[in-house]
């Protein structure tokens, strides 16, 4: 099947969007007792499925829920969806929930029926003119919790933090918890100093970023120093170059951060650089070779 109507996966079977229902004492909708994925495909092939099928189990162990799928079977269920769905480019949402209890209580159920379900959506191009524009982006305290290494479906702090974000005009909020810069609202951050990339290290303040470990990773093969370290609000009130990376945004750079220019205000030559070895690599994974 291969239509325009969007086909999703619902506990076992794929069926039409529009007829994809879940229980309302469903836990992911009662308590956002869930956590997610989001992975892209570029002409069908999965980005690093592997290093996004560990973090999912690393989510899963986090918030005491069985993987309900063996890596072969979300493969399999993966690659089907994608066949199903439009778009040479896609992006796959899954999520599992702690499923539907008999009634709305903090404990965990006895008997757990968890509720796993998995789209994909068109990823569209970000041309290389488009990318290069950046955006814009402004600090806020990070007032999310203490394990946010947690790909949970709780996401109302980051919610609320981009829509913040948004109503300034900027395209991302870049979280400050005690004097440190720990990530965007959905994105990871990188700043230059002194022309080393940096990143904050992996801890439970921050998502471990697929893209972030690609971009580190990259780098390094290309020679590009890097380091992960804490990211102080000084630096990044001073770096040369600011980044956000996402799965769905890549690698952006930020161009303005509170309204004052980032660097000399324009992309810089270490994103310049960065981004032509992520494109190439996204090139290689279009054709197999990746
Ligand atoms: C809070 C947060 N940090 C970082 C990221 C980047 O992770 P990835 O590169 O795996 O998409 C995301 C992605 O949505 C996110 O929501």
């Amino acid at each position: 099947m291969n239509t325009d109507a969007q086909v999703v996966y619902l506990n076992g079977e794929y069926k039409a969007i529009e007829e994809a229902y879940v229980s309302v004492l469903d836990r992911g909708f009662l308590f956002g007792d869930g956590v997610y994925e989001v992975i892209p495909a570029y002409g069908g092939h999965l980005l690093r499925l592997e290093e996004h099928l560990q973090r999912l189990q690393n989510s899963l162990d986090g918030i005491r829920l069985k993987n309900p799928l063996t890596n072969q079977a979300w493969e399999t269920m993966f690659n089907s969806l994608i066949k199903k769905n439009v778009g040479d480019d896609q992006y796959l949402y899954v999520q599992i929930t702690r499923g539907v209890a008999p009634k709305r209580d903090h404990n965990f159920p006895d008997h757990v029926h968890q509720t796993v379900f998995a789209m994909s959506n068109v990823l569209p191009a970000v041309p290389r003119a488009e990318s290069e524009k950046g955006i814009e982006a402004v600090t806020l305290d990070d007032i999310r919790w203490h394990a946010c290494n947690i790909k949970s479906t709780a996401l109302l702090a980051n919610t609320l933090l981009r829509q913040q974000a948004t109503d300034k005009g900027a395209g991302e909020a870049i979280l400050i918890r005690d004097g440190l810069a720990t990530e965007g609202s959905a994105s990871n951050v990188f700043v230059v100093i002194d022309g080393v990339v940096v990143t904050a290290p992996t801890s439970p303040l921050l998502l471990p970023g697929i893209t972030r470990d690609l971009v580190l990773e990259l780098a390094n093969t290309h020679d590009i120093a890097c380091q992960q370290r804490d990211i102080t609000e000084a630096e990044l009130r001073t770096a040369s170059e600011i980044w956000i990376t996402s799965s769905t945004r890549e690698i952006l750079p930020v161009l303005k951060l509170d309204g004052k220019a980032v660097g000399d205000g324009v992309a810089g030559p270490v994103w310049q650089r960065m981004i032509d070895i992520y494109q190439q690599y996204k090139q290689q994974l279009r054709e197999g070779r990746a």
